[in-house]
């Protein structure tokens, strides 16, 4: 199981600590796509990175990191495929993987401590997915491009 790391200046030191638990604790393969240090950079670029890496399948999982963790989110969301969780709860973790199989998570350094993350991080790690009608939302969620809602 390899998991992609992404993060900007703002969710850096959340990102090594998320990335020394993975390794060290959990004994995971892990993909750091930077940034490398405290200076400032863009979050959409690794956002975009990270999304891109599990997507493709060079990575099974993802976590970002930004200051709040929204930027980086709304960013990895944008690649086909993923879908990129902002969690703040033990039970938003356990039923982002049980009911929307997220494929990412995210947190923003500023607003969540590492202990937090790991935790978040290790119950969504362990949780399975539920699958039946649950499998059957989270393969509506990619729009097709013809696709007429009959709500509009
Ligand atoms: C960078 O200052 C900050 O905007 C970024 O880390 C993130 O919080 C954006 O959503």
């Amino acid at each position: 199981m390899k998991i992609a790391l992404a993060s900007d200046h703002g969710g850096f030191e959340l990102k090594e600590a998320l990335k020394k638990h993975l390794v060290e604790d959990r004994n995971m393969e892990v993909l750091d796509l930077g940034t490398d240090g405290p200076g400032s950079v863009d979050y959409p670029v690794f956002g975009h990175a990270c999304g891109r890496a599990v997507a493709s399948g060079r990575a099974d999982l993802g976590i970002v990191c930004c200051g709040t963790g929204i930027g980086i989110s709304i960013s990895a969301n944008k690649i086909k495929g993923v879908r990129c969780a902002l969690v703040f709860s033990d039970f938003m973790a356990e039923m982002t993987k049980r009911h929307n199989n997220a494929n990412m998570l995210a947190f923003g350094g500023r607003t969540t401590s590492a202990e937090d993350a790991i935790r978040w991080t290790d119950i969504w790690l362990d949780t399975p997915f539920d699958g039946g009608r649950h499998e059957r939302r989270v393969n509506m969620i990619e729009p097709e491009d013809e696709e007429i809602s009959s709500l509009e």
